[in-house]
């Protein structure tokens, strides 16, 4: 499948020039922003300090092409072979080449670096741990006891004890995923790309890998070789409240930039929208395992669909996330993050998140999600095959501590990384969500909103509930066979939202006027985008994240009763940055 970015003209590239450093293309060791320019004269301001210029609009195998990074049979075969024609894995240059962004952000919220220190040596490929070294099997946070909460206190506390100098210190860990996130790096071989690891099929291995090494050197930490990170269970009900060690102030997994309301035992609303829901408990427990059932299941038939859009060297980021990544993962971010904080810090803003010990339980449970899936139909649901996420690539510290190459292909198998997760109940693979009563009689075609505007021409700014109806490109009810070997899939596409705002809104289907009625996790919800706050750059122009939000329907159109009908209403709802979010189109496709 070829990517937007693939089929569009490359967008124009800012190109920074430094005065201590020379616009040349040559040296990927020199901080990035110095690093690998192309066509740029130097110029520095009557202050001496740096100058922007417009580079020349960038073709990716020009680029590559242009750099040498392609020897002559390379270069013979990217042209020749149907997959690497314009197509390359993602690939992080050298941790010293670290930009540091200018994040914008008051003297007192910048505390942090966005860069792990640098390293001497050269990166080492990834190696498996050794079959005999012992099993780590992650708990879940709720459910450990006094003696595993001292071992991670200690463990946290050396971790936090360490200099920010030492690549295993908190304050080093923490930066990496703000250099991952904020534009501290680029695509190796891409000059003026920012990397970015959400937002596509990046997401859930890059994550992978950087909770294997926290793991491994808080274990190193206190010479336990079998430690293993607890996950925080927010899919299941004894799991949906800030787990209890992560809220003692003088634990050093407390964390004060946190939101205050959301202290235990406030439970977790999975689909938090920034404003307090009115739910009970047992509502708000029932509501959370339809959202879990939704993303996990309706909504993650396919793996091109789990894993989110393809990301390729030299593609624009956020190329579109994974229903995971959607929600729980952005949700849940924004319920811990602090709202009187400037950016929503710590876990509010994915530059800051991982200054939070919660953060990595978080994540914990994302990891476990993605093994959680492949259980679910091992015949359906395996991992991608393409090898331009398979040879994707990043690099990290390891406990001892050296710089490591590590491929998404080295982190498929949990096994081979010797660690497994407890086994819990998972009350949420029976929790389907029903169809709301009113809305069945009113859902038809034809029964379009009365009070949610109509769109009949895009783009929109979406400042209100805003309806569309959309041809489906088949119209009677297909066969078990064909629908498992074609999704049909909702494609909202051309999504443009500022990277400093939290977004969300949801995406009903036939529910016409009846959206405020659809009850928690009523059938007639599509899905939802969520976008985390990103902090962009100051020194960059462009501060749009431009997305798209894929959502399955083949279960919906089943449980609405609309397989035969032509077409359905699609039906839009701003919940969080009203007014701020673009939406370019909405068409529905059907994908293998
Ligand atoms: Cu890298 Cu939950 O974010």
């Amino acid at each position: 499948m070829a990517s937007l970015s693939q089929l569009i003209a490359r967008p124009t590239t800012t190109v920074q020039c430094y005065p201590w450093s020379p616009c040349s293309n040559s040296s990927s060791l020199k901080p990035r922003r110095a690093a690998g320019r192309v066509r740029c004269t130097l110029s520095t301001d009557a202050t001496g300090g740096r100058a922007e210029h417009d580079g020349p609009r960038l073709d990716r195998r020009d680029v590559l092409l242009r750099l040498g990074t392609l020897g002559a049979s390379a270069t013979a075969g990217l042209l020749s072979s149907p997959r690497l024609a314009g197509a390359a894995p993602v690939a992080t240059p050298d941790i010293s080449s670290c930009g540091k962004p200018d994040l914008g952000l008051p003297p007192n919220a910048n505390l942090l670096t966005c860069c792990p220190p640098p390293s001497n040596a050269l990166p080492v490929d990834f190696s498996p741990p050794d079959a005999s070294t012992p099993l780590r099997t992650r708990p879940a946070a709720h459910s450990v006891g006094a003696d595993y909460v001292a071992k991670l206190n200690r463990a946290m506390a050396a971790m936090k004890a360490l200099p920010a100098e030492d690549p295993r210190s908190f304050a080093a860990q923490a930066s990496i995923h703000c250099a991952y996130c904020n534009g501290s790096y680029g695509v190796e071989g891409f000059p003026g790309s920012d990397l970015q690891v959400h937002n596509s099929w990046l997401f859930l291995p890059f994550h992978r890998c950087y909770l294997y090494f926290f793991e491994r050197i808080l274990g190193s930490l206190i010479g336990d070789p079998s430690f293993a990170m607890p996950f925080w269970n927010w899919d299941a009900p004894g799991g949906m409240r800030m787990p209890a060690m992560y809220v003692d102030p003088k634990s050093p997994l407390f964390d004060p930039r946190r939101d205050a309301r959301h202290a235990p035992p406030e439970l977790i609303n999975l689909d938090y929208n920034g404003r307090e829901p009115t739910f009970t408990d047992r509502q708000q427990v029932d509501h959370n395992l339809r959202v879990m059932y939704r993303q996990m299941v309706s909504l993650s038939p396919t793996p091109s669909l789990f894993f989110g859009g393809a990301y390729r060297a030299g593609d624009e980021p956020d190329q579109g996330p994974g229903p995971m990544e959607n929600i729980p993962h952005g949700p849940v971010h924004i319920w811990c993050g602090d709202p009187n904080q400037p950016a929503g810090e710590d876990m509010g803003n994915f530059y800051s998140a991982g200054r939070d010990p919660l953060f990595y339980a978080h994540h914990g449970n994302i990891d476990r999600m993605w093994s959680v899936w492949k259980g679910l139909d091992p015949r359906r649901h395996r991992d991608l095959t393409d090898p331009d996420w398979l040879d994707s690539s990043f690099l990290f510290y390891d406990e001892t501590p050296k710089l490591v190459r590590i491929r998404v292909r080295d982190v498929l198998d949990t096994d081979r990384l010797r660690y497994r997760f407890q086994d819990v109940p998972m009350p949420w693979t029976t929790a389907r969500p029903t169809v709301t009563p009113r809305a069945r009689s009113f859902g038809t075609p034809t029964a379009v909103a009365a009070s949610a505007k109509k769109a009949t021409k895009f783009p929109i700014m979406l400042d209100s509930a805003t309806s569309v109806t959309v041809r489906r490109p088949v119209s009677s009810k297909r066969s078990k066979l064909e629908k498992s070997a074609k999704e049909e899939v909702l494609v909202i596409g051309g999504i443009e939202v500022d990277m400093d705002i939290a977004a969300k809104f949801d995406v009903f289907v036939n529910a016409g006027d009846d959206h405020a009625a659809v009850g928690s996790g009523g059938r007639e919800l599509a899905g939802s985008f969520v976008s985390v706050p990103h902090r962009h750059r100051h020194d960059k122009k462009e501060k749009k994240i431009k997305t798209k939000l894929r959502l399955a329907l083949n279960e919906q159109l089943e449980d609405l009763d609309a397989e035969g009908d032509e077409s359905v209403v699609v039906t839009l709802v701003p919940r969080q940055g009203k007014g701020k979010v673009k939406i370019g189109s909405v068409k529905i496709e059907l994908i293998d």
